[in-house]
């Protein structure tokens, strides 16, 4: 017998598959239905792309149906799959008029069936392979879903151009905020070489649609820096193929200082002759191993990285130089706008970090060269389980932008707590900026419609790491799932994206449906419930950031960022009395944020310094919320491993107890935080809770 490598013992489990799975389809209406045009696929001449599609159709029927279907290059079927982009028009013109791909973009399909008596067939058309690709996974999507296929005619096209992800892997095989073990990239400061993992996670990106991938951490560290350099391009590119066969392309993260640290210079001066060189040679290296390369990341003067503030130079001045090195061989540079002083001293309230970004960037828009692109955090600080939207979006039309999110649960639960993320996506997109008048959302400017950006897009952080199930707690699959699903199409809803994910993991069960369903539309909020109060952040343990610290800001030596005292709590940001925050949102939102009239609850903190005795809209006072809201998510808590615990029998059983362990620890967790926010709060303000339950 032989013995299993590594990746076939992992895809032995089933949570290993996420939700690729292709379960079996039981009911013989189904099958029959499907099976009519599933016998043959027709694919034209190959492509690598088109064999993905091919290879995942493939196993896909297999799976689904138990009947592989066979491959033709042959159009003169009475039934198949034809697999063809808009150049084969061979293979469709007879049904389809060409001019139809006219409203389809780059990345977009069409789907369509024809039937009549004797013949039955699925063309999945594509105006470039990547379409194709993206065909078939959809078509798996709906038989999965067990939809009917007989009258479908789709049209599909991203909303967004940038589909990316980000990995925060560091090649010793720790992740930065990893929360499921370790690299599927790395380990001791090498490549591992596990290509089929590789493989397997650029099937799990494509299938929902995600296009771009870097593959190292935003902070490059001395090894990484050399992944630039011929002892490490050579897996890069084999990482580049596997990535391009699945429609994505890969980027890198760079040290800014990688002429000194990596070059004979002395310098990382943007506006240096030599650097200017350095990078144009350093490009043309990068390119002759990957002629598709995507470009690079960049996180510069942040957190202890360098950058062109080292020169006296700005980030456009900074950026450029990259840019200038990229632009012939089409690559582009993707600028971090988490920039800020973390060592700020917070004692001095006219400084504030959630102004940093815009403060660094808005000066500088329209200076930046056109193949550089502003990565932008959802929100001005890091990630929190409630913020409000970064100002930058909007405020800079003369700039490419994509949004950054994070699906990586540093702040929110790391894959221990359950906590679905994508309501919160959700909000954010729908905001509105009011940049150009109303209706001025957020996904309007990151698609680049709203100021005809050339670049735009979407970017997160992963979550995923070599643990069997990828993600840590198997729940947090929903998060990729939605986040790739969401960015396709904004407007799907997370009730929509979420039963797509539990029945492609889960199976058609109605009580399994309706149990996860609930579990995932009221994680987010039962989190927030338990951990920092009213929009205010943090209270998090420093460092790794899990668990409650009240007073723990990272770089507390200057004071809590909270400003909490006997009488109050909350930062002030109005533009009368505090940092002047408000003011770089366009009207009205500045005198939204501003007045503690409209200002909402969920925001109250991040935006107002008030008392405990403050009454909210919902009629409580804030002190009363901040009890209320803490027993209440242990409770909530107590109910969610209630209510999964009923599954049990009903769901796998790896996954049922991979669920309930990480239930149990969220319960230990929420307990933690009702406790310390509650007693800390009680102490501060002396007031009782009105409904004297005991605090501890
Ligand atoms: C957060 C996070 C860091 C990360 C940084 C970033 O501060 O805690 O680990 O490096 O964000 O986005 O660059």
């Amino acid at each position: 017998m032989s013995k299993l490598n590594i990746t076939d013992e992992l895809r032995s489990n089933v949570s290993y598959h996420c939700w690729l799975q292709y379960r079996k389809i039981e009911e013989e209406a189904w099958i029959e239905q499907y099976q009519k045009y599933c016998h043959i696929i027709v694919v034209a001449e190959d492509s690598p792309i088109k064999t993905s599609a091919l290879s995942e159709l493939q196993k896909g029927l297999t799976s689904l149906l138990g009947h592989t279907p066979s491959v033709s290059t042959n159009p003169q079927q009475s039934s198949a799959i034809i697999l063809a982009t808009a150049e084969d028009a061979h293979l469709y013109e007879d049904v389809i008029h060409p001019v139809v791909f006219e409203q389809v973009n780059d990345d977009g399909y069409i789907i369509k069936a024809i039937n009549d008596n004797s013949c039955n067939k699925l063309y999945l058309l594509g105006k470039q392979d990547k379409g194709v690709l993206y065909a078939a996974f959809h078509l798996l999507r709906k038989m999965a879903q067990q939809e009917e296929l007989q009258s479908v005619d789709i049209i599909e096209n991203p909303r967004n151009q940038f589909r990316m992800i980000n990995q925060w892997d560091n090649m010793n095989g720790t992740i930065e905020r990893g929360y499921s073990g370790n690299s599927i990239f790395y380990a001791d400061n090498q490549f591992i070489g596990d290509w089929e993992r590789i493989k397997d996670y650029a099937r799990l990106l494509s299938s929902v649609g995600i296009n771009a991938i870097s593959i190292n951490n935003v902070n490059v560290f001395k090894v990484e820096t050399k992944l630039i350099t011929e002892d490490f391009l050579p897996d890069v590119a084999k990482v580049a193929d596997i990535f391009r066969a699945y429609g994505i392309k890969t980027f890198l993260s760079i040290n800014y200082a990688s002429p000194i640290e990596l070059g004979d210079l002395d310098t990382a001066d943007p506006l240096n002759p030599d650097v200017e060189a350095w990078w144009k040679e350093k490009a043309e290296e990068i390119y002759s191993y990957i002629p598709d390369f995507g470009g690079f990341v960049v996180k510069a003067d942040s957190e202890h990285r360098p950058g062109p503030f080292s020169y006296n130079r700005d980030h456009a001045e900074g950026a450029n130089v990259l840019a200038k090195a990229l632009q012939p061989f089409g690559g582009v540079v993707i600028w971090r706008c988490f920039v800020y002083n973390c060592l700020q001293d917070w004692r001095d309230r006219s400084t504030d970090r959630a102004k940093a970004a815009y403060d660094h960037f808005k000066p500088l828009d329209g200076k930046f060269l056109e193949n550089v692109i502003l990565q932008v955090k959802n929100g001005p600080m890091d990630f929190q389980v409630r913020e409000p939207v970064s100002p930058l979006f909007g405020a800079m039309s003369e700039t490419n932008q994509i949004i950054e999110f994070q699906v990586a649960q540093e702040y929110t639960g790391q894959q221990i707590d359950l906590c679905y993320l994508v309501p919160q996506w959700k909000e954010v997109l729908d905001f509105d900026t009011f940049a150009d008048g109303k209706n001025s959302e957020v996904k309007k400017i990151v698609d680049g419609s709203l100021f005809q950006f050339k670049y735009s897009g979407v970017a997160a952080v992963s979550n995923i790491g070599n643990d069997q199930n990828w993600t840590g707690n198997t729940l947090a699959q929903a998060n990729l799932y939605g986040y790739g699903r969401l960015i396709w199409n904004p407007e799907l809803t997370s009730e929509e994206i979420a039963e797509e994910w539990i029945t492609a993991t889960f199976g058609h069960k109605p009580n399994v449906k309706e149990t996860i369903l609930n579990m995932l539309m009221s994680s987010w909020p039962i989190y927030e419930n338990y951990t920092a109060p009213l929009g205010v952040g943090w209270m998090i343990n420093p460092g790794h950031h899990y668990g409650p610290n009240i007073d723990g800001y990272e770089y507390s030596v200057w004071g809590t960022y909270h400003y909490a005292d006997r009488d109050g709590i909350g930062v002030d940001r109005t533009s009368a009395t505090g940092t002047g925050y408000t003011n770089q949102y366009f009207p009205p939102n500045s005198a939204f944020y501003e007045s503690l009239e409209t200002c909402p609850d969920e925001l109250l903190l991040f935006f107002h310094h008030v008392p405990y005795t403050h009454r909210l809209h919902s009629g409580k006072t804030v002190i009363q919320h901040i009890y209320d809201t803490h027993f209440a998510g242990v409770e909530q808590v107590e109910k969610l491993k209630a209510m999964f615990s009923e599954l049990d029998g009903d769901i796998d059983q790896a996954i049922y107890h991979n669920v309930l362990e990480r239930l149990e620890r969220q319960l230990k967790n929420a307990t933690e935080w009702r406790d310390k926010i509650n007693t800390y709060f009680f102490r501060k303000s002396g007031i009782e809770d009105e409904k004297h339950r005991k605090i501890y």
